[in-house]
């Protein structure tokens, strides 16, 4: 796995920070003690028996999936928030026009540990987005999991989220709607950069009834619009939990 650790710092230059440490320092010694954690893992096709949904992390809870469906993936999405300022004076507030998200296979390390699952999005959302299908390329070579890219999250030209599991030869899919918006937890007294724990159910599909948004990480518009361009594109990660 050293190999990944010195991808990580190679590529760690104008990393946001996450932590005190200068950024790359930072990302790479998370990068270096999961990459450890996952030594002696399949990172992908896993089952979840032991995977809990966090709901009770928000003030106001989500409500719980149906105790008919059944938890069939957990992926981090990685990707950007787009929105759109229709000009740019301090009155004008950004409009949002949908996200484009990769989805990779999470499943196996949900089932390691619930704790390393939850730092996955501010990793991810804090390594470059080019970097990420290298990185999922290099894994997959380096354990035995053939393909580590999940699926393809998306909105369609109706403006409703898709979440598309079929590029890693599954056949589930999802065309959604949105059914609840809590806040995500304040972890500071700083603005909450981190978008809203979404659950969302099909309107159209095959595979999956419902999909939960949670342990966001950044991807909020700025407050107003001010100073910015017509197109803002902010970059996110959440983990997302699929139910059939
Ligand atoms: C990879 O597969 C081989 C053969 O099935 C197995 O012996 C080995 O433990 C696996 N390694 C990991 C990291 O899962
Ligand atoms: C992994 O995927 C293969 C092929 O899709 C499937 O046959 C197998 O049951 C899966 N294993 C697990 C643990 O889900
Ligand atoms: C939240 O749920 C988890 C998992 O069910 C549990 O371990 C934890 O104690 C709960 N926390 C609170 C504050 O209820
Ligand atoms: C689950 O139950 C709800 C009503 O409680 C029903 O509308 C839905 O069709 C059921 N879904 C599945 C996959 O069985
Ligand atoms: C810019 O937005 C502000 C606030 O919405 C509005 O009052 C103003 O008329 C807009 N200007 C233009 C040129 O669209
Ligand atoms: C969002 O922005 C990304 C990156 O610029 C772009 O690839 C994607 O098509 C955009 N999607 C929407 C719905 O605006
Ligand atoms: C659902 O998706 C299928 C496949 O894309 C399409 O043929 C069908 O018309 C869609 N149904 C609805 C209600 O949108
Ligand atoms: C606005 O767009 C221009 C030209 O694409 C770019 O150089 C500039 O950085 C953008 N400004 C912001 C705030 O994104």
């Amino acid at each position: 796995m050293h190999i990944l650790q010195a991808l990580v710092f190679s590529l760690g230059m104008g990393i946001s920070s996450i932590s005190a440490l200068p950024a790359p320092l930072s990302v790479a010694t998370a990068f270096s003690r999961i990459s450890t954690e996952l030594d002696s893992l399949s990172l992908g096709n896993c089952s979840t028996p032991h995977a809990v949904l966090p709901l009770n992390s928000t003030s106001v809870q989500l409500p719980a999936p149906l105790s008919n469906l059944t938890l069939k993936h957990i992926a981090i999405g990685r990707g950007t928030q787009n929105y759109t300022c229709a000009n740019s004076t301090s009155a004008a507030v950004p409009f949002s026009v949908g996200a484009a998200a990769t989805l990779f296979d999470a499943s196996c390390i949900a089932e390691q540990s619930m704790n390393l699952l939850h730092e996955m999005p501010a990793v991810m959302g804090s390594a470059p987005i080019g970097s990420l299908g290298f990185l999922a390329e290099l894994l997959s070579h380096t354990t035995n999991s053939s393909n580590l890219i999940l699926g393809e999250h998306y909105f369609n030209a109706a403006g409703d989220p898709v979440l598309d599991l079929r590029l890693s030869g599954l056949s589930d899919w999802i065309v959604a709607t949105k059914t609840a918006s809590v806040d995500a937890p304040q972890l500071s007294s700083t603005a909450n950069q981190n978008v809203a724990w979404l659950q969302l159910e099909r309107l159209n599909g095959s595979g999956i009834e419902a999909v939960y948004r949670v342990e966001t990480y950044q991807g909020s518009a700025p407050a107003t619009c001010s100073g910015l361009n017509k197109t803002v594109v902010v970059q996110y990660a959440a983990e997302y939990w699929f139910y059939g």
